[in-house]
C-alpha cells in the first residue's frame, strides 16, 4: 500500500478529502504522517483526529530553505513515505525535497493551470472575467504551479457569481479529482511522457 505524506497550511479540506477516500474504500493508501509550516493550521487537528502522526516543522527554525526541507525529509524517510500531496501547503518546494521525491510529489491547484498560477487564483480568474474556471492535479517540478498535468476539472462562472461562490463550486471539484489523481498514482497507471502524462486504462 502507497505510503502517503501530505504538507499543508491551512484548513486542510483536501487532506479531509483525501483522508475519507480511503477511510471509505476508494483509495487504497496510508497516509502516515502530515507535515505543516503552520502551527495552528486545522490540517494538523484533522490529522489527529484520524490518528495520523502530524508534524509543524516551523521554516523559522532553520537556517535555511534546505536546512527547513532536510528536517521535512528526515520525518518522511523515518516514515517510509513513497508519495507526497501537497494539500493547501503555501511554500515554494526547494530542490531537497524535489530532488528526494522527483516525480513523487502532486499538488492541487484552484484553476485551469496554465491559467492563474500562484496564490488567490480563484480571485485571479473571477476577476479576469473567465466564462470557465477550475482546478488542476499536477506533478510537482522547480516552477512554481508548472508541473505534468494529471486531471483537471471545468466549473462554469454563474451571473450571480462572487469569487466566494466560485471559489465553493472550484472547492468542491477539488475533493473530487485530488483522490481521483491519486488512486491513479497508486495505481501505477500515469506515464509521463515530457510535460504529458498518459493515463493506462
Ligand atoms: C485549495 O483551494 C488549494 O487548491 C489551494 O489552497 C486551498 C487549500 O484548501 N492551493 C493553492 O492555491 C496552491 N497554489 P484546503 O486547506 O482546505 O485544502
Amino acid at each position: 500500500m502507497t505510503r502517503i505524506a501530505v504538507l499543508a497550511s491551512g484548513r486542510g479540506s483536501n487532506l479531509q478529502a483525501i483522508i475519507d477516500s480511503i477511510e471509505n474504500g476508494y483509495l487504497k493508501a496510508k497516509i502516515c504522517v502530515v507535515v505543516s509550516d503552520i502551527g495552528d493550521a486545522y490540517a494538523l487537528e484533522r490529522a489527529r483526529k484520524h490518528g495520523i502522526n502530524s508534524f509543524h516543522v516551523d521554516p523559522k527554525g532553520f537556517g535555511s530553505k534546505d536546512l527547513y526541507e532536510e528536517e521535512i525529509l528526515r520525518i518522511l524517510k523515518n516514515n517510509n513515505v513513497q508519495l507526497i500531496l501537497l494539500a493547501g501547503y503555501m511554500k515554494i518546494l526547494g530542490k531537497t525535497l524535489l530532488t528526494a521525491y522527483k516525480n513523487r510529489i502532486l499538488n492541487i491547484h484552484p484553476a485551469l493551470l496554465p491559467a492563474f498560477p500562484g496564490l488567490h487564483a480563484q480571485e485571479q480568474a473571477f476577476r479576469y472575467g473567465v466564462k470557465v474556471a477550475g482546478c488542476t492535479v499536477h506533478f510537482v517540478d522547480e516552477e512554481l504551479d508548472c508541473g505534468p498535468i494529471i486531471l483537471q476539472k471545468c466549473v462554469e462562472v454563474k451571473e450571480d457569481d462572487t469569487d466566494q461562490t466560485l471559489a465553493e463550486r472550484i472547492l468542491e471539484q477539488e475533493h473530487k479529482i485530488y483522490p481521483e489523481a491519486v488512486k491513479l498514482f497508486v495505481e501505477n497507471k500515469l506515464r509521463l511522457e515530457g510535460r504529458k502524462v498518459k493515463i493506462i486504462k
